[in-house]
């Protein structure tokens, strides 16, 4: 999601206000996701590199997302969406950590939509993560070293259990993943858009789902092999 403070500029508002649209547009694309069966849902809401922003700004991100948990978690349970989080959600304010836990507990067993916000999240922190766990599962001899396949590392990632994502979209015309789920993306199929993401509208998800559709994926396999099998 990118684009919020050059949507607010643009208008002349505060970047703030640039963020609380931004949370529209995540609302719709909740819904765009229920209606076209997407079963999964990814957004980077915060990155590991996002505190560097002015207190201030952080401070109002912080809050939106501390009144998106109060108030919008029983409509995404109403609605099927099971919640997860991912990211060192450590270093967050205990009342968000705790708010975060009881949607996250709330919604565990929906099924309708996996929604899996991203926050103090960093693809390298991630992958530096699961390197880590492995290092000390080997260390303490409960596996080999041969153990170790991407099987096993992805097993340690944030995402476990999530699906790798086939379709990757970033908003607001920058040609970069920034620290986005950097494993996770080896064959994901890239969507650049040069739509602001508060204008990121339902009629822009399902344009990016139509572009989807028009994709040829070959995993690294050449095209009458797949067209084979
Ligand atoms: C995205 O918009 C905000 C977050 C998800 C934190 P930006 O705040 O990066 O907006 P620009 O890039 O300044 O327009
Ligand atoms: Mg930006």
């Amino acid at each position: 999601m990118d684009g919020n403070g050059r949507w607010a500029n643009a208008k002349g508002l505060s970047r703030v206000a640039g963020h609380k649209k931004g949370v529209d547009s995540v609302k719709n694309l909740i819904k765009g996701c229920l209606q076209h069966d997407v079963p999964y849902l990814s957004i980077f809401a915060f990155s590991s590199e996002n505190w560097s922003r002015p207190s201030t700004e952080v401070s109002a991100l912080m809050e939106l997302l501390s009144s998106a948990l109060l108030h919008q978690s029983k409509k995404l349970h109403e609605n099927g969406v099971k919640l997860t989080i991912i990211g060192d959600t450590s270093k967050l304010d205990p009342s968000i950590q705790r708010l975060a836990s009881e949607a996250i507990a709330l919604t565990s067993n929906n099924t309708a939509l996996h929604f899996n916000v991203a926050i103090n999240y960093g693809g390298r922190w991630d992958i530096v993560n699961a390197a880590r766990t492995l290092a000390q599962r080997v260390k303490d001899g409960e596996m080999s070293v041969e153990d170790i396949d991407e099987e096993s590392f992805g097993s340690e990632l944030a995402t476990a259990g999530i699906p790798d994502p086939d379709l990757y979209i970033r908003t607001s015309g920058e040609y970069r993943l920034s620290n986005f789920m950097l494993w996770q993306a080896a064959y994901s199929e890239f969507y650049f858009v040069d739509t602001l993401w508060p204008d990121f509208d339902e009629d822009a998800f399902t344009e990016a789902l139509y572009r989807y559709t028009h994709r040829d994926r070959r995993f690294g396999a050449a095209e009458d092999k797949i067209k084979q099998t």
